[in-house]
């Protein structure tokens, strides 16, 4: 079966969403959630799930990135996974670690992709005037929030919507989208898949 592990930095309620789904349909299986902070929330939730939790604290490396990926890849070393989702994953990864996973890597980002790479994603479509926004699953290159579109969740911004508001209504499409464009990678597919209107939790 395809051993998944998955990277987060915070809550991880993409990790959980993506966790649910392979211990539900048994098409993969999560071998480890790693943070970059030993705090990270999600980590009590997936051990909570059943599944391998390990931290790296990316502080104690004092911004020698590839210390700190050496020691991300020693932990992945234990449970060897085939693909990597990150998910809330908050650190920039080097070009040398991103091609030791090219092809095996995926990312979830909370915009319409190649709109709005980087932070405050939610006040720029806003601030642009988008009628449209929404979240991305994408393959990882060594460009930040670049690489193959997986798939795509779109939602009609309100007249009404703030940041916050769009990044309570987003976070359930990404909860829809990750786990679905996950089981068709993992089935070899990497064709695109829009979500439109789709029941979210
Ligand atoms: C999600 O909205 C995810 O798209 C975003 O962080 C949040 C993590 O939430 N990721 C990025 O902004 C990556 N650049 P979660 O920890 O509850 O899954």
């Amino acid at each position: 079966m395809t051993r998944i592990a998955v990277l987060i930095s915070g809550g991880g309620s993409n990790m959980v969403a993506l966790v649910r789904a392979m211990q539900a349909g048994g098409w993969a299986e999560p071998v480890l959630v790693l943070a970059n902070d030993p705090d990270a929330g999600g980590l009590e939730k997936a051990r909570s799930m059943g599944v391998p939790i390990a931290a790296v604290d990316h502080r104690d490396f004092k911004g020698d990135r590839p210390a700190f990926e050496k020691a991300l890849s020693d932990a992945l070393a234990t449970a060897q996974p085939d693909i990597l989702c990150l998910a809330g994953f908050m650190r920039v990864l080097t070009a040398d670690f991103v091609a030791q996973w090219a092809g095996r890597m995926l990312n979830i980002h909370p915009s319409l992709l190649p709109k709005y790479k980087g932070l405050q994603t939610h006040a720029r479509a806003l601030d642009a005037g988008d009628l449209q926004h929404g979240c991305t699953v994408h393959e990882v290159t060594s460009e930040l929030d670049d690489g193959p579109i997986l798939g795509q969740a779109t939602l009609d911004v309100a007249p009404d919507d703030t940041p916050e508001t769009l990044a309570t209504r987003v976070l359930p499409l990404e909860h829809a989208l990750y786990p679905r464009v996950l089981e068709r990678f993992v089935a070899g597919d990497k064709t695109l898949l829009s979500l439109r209107d789709v029941n979210v939790d």
